[in-house]
């Protein structure tokens, strides 16, 4: 039913002041998580899902992402003349094929729906990823993958899903989901969709997570330029304008999201993504026994 994503927009025009002053001169989206930058593992979820057109949204002091998805020629001639093809071989995934990757520039920090408009063109007429490299989900089958297989079923908008304590309401955006069942088990009817609103106000603590697939139809709402909460041009005003006149559906994924955004969300993700590699796992555990027994 619904048409094949093969776009994805990673918007990362965002100060990073929360990692202040580690992000004086880098972007956030390059802090890593053990050793990989976050965005890596938001484009190479994408990739797994199938994704063919990667376009970054970026804005002033944010070189440093081309650079990481490019092909570098220092670096191979280095690491091969020094027969290091292990660590040549672990560079693959940042390196884009040709004409596949796009840069275009947010000017001004105007929120998440304007960042996504910026790249309209790139889009035009069909439906796209959004991903937003501060939600990390460690998951056994990505994130991405799972919506995508449900989105070729049902079609029209999608968000990842998860529900959040009633206190944090305000950090998200906050579905009111239709009651009755849907079609397939981890997916749930959207009938509303508001902004980080108060918790006594919030029509479910079912929150927003930074995954969409959605139908270019956004942009003419994303047009009007309109200002939401904080003042910002907001992805969820757009998407909310369109209840009713397409589908529109939350998928409870499965996997577990850490939010890089917030200091403590990115130090839990990097003990859990340590945790989970055959390289470092037992180690790390044993060094947490050490400060936690
Ligand atoms: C954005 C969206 C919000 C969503 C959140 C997920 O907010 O506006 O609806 O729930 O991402 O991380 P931000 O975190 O950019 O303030």
């Amino acid at each position: 039913m619904g048409k094949a994503v093969r776009k994805a927009i990673f918007p990362v025009g965002g100060l990073g002041t929360r990692f202040l002053p580690a992000t004086k001169a880098m972007p956030k989206e390059m802090l890593p998580v053990v050793d990989k930058p976050l965005i890596q593992y938001a484009v190479e979820e994408a990739r797994a899902a199938g994704i063919e057109q990667f376009i970054f949204v970026t804005g002033r002091g944010k070189t440093a992402i081309e650079d990481h998805f490019d092909y570098s020629a220092d670096l191979h001639h280095a690491l091969i003349s020094r027969d290091k093809h292990d660590l040549w071989k672990l560079l693959e995934p940042t390196m884009m094929p040709a004409g596949q990757v796009a840069y275009t520039r947010q000017p001004e920090p105007l929120g998440l729906g304007h960042a996504v408009w910026c790249a309209r063109d790139l889009i035009r007429d069909e439906p796209f990823a959004v991903l937003l490299a501060d939600d990390l989900i460690l998951s056994a089958e990505p994130c991405l993958k799972q919506m995508v297989e449900l989105h070729g079923k049902v079609g029209g908008n999608m968000v990842a899903v998860m529900d959040v304590p009633r206190e944090h309401t305000s950090r998200y955006g906050i579905v009111d989901p239709n009651p009755g069942a849907a079609s397939e088990r981890r997916l749930v009817e959207v009938k509303g969709l508001v902004e980080k609103p108060h918790p006594a106000k919030a029509p479910s603590t079912l929150a927003v997570i930074g995954r969409y697939i959605l139908q270019p139809e956004v942009f003419f709402n994303l047009d009007r330029q309109e200002r939401g909460a904080g003042g910002e041009i907001q992805l969820t005003d757009a998407l909310a304008d369109l209840i009713g006149l397409m589908p529109f559906h939350g998928v409870r994924f499965e996997g577990r999201r850490f939010d890089c955004g917030d200091k403590v969300g990115f130090l839990e993700a990097n003990i859990a993504f340590a945790l989970e590699r055959a390289d470092m796992g037992s180690q790390v555990r044993e060094i947490l026994k050490s400060y936690c027994g």
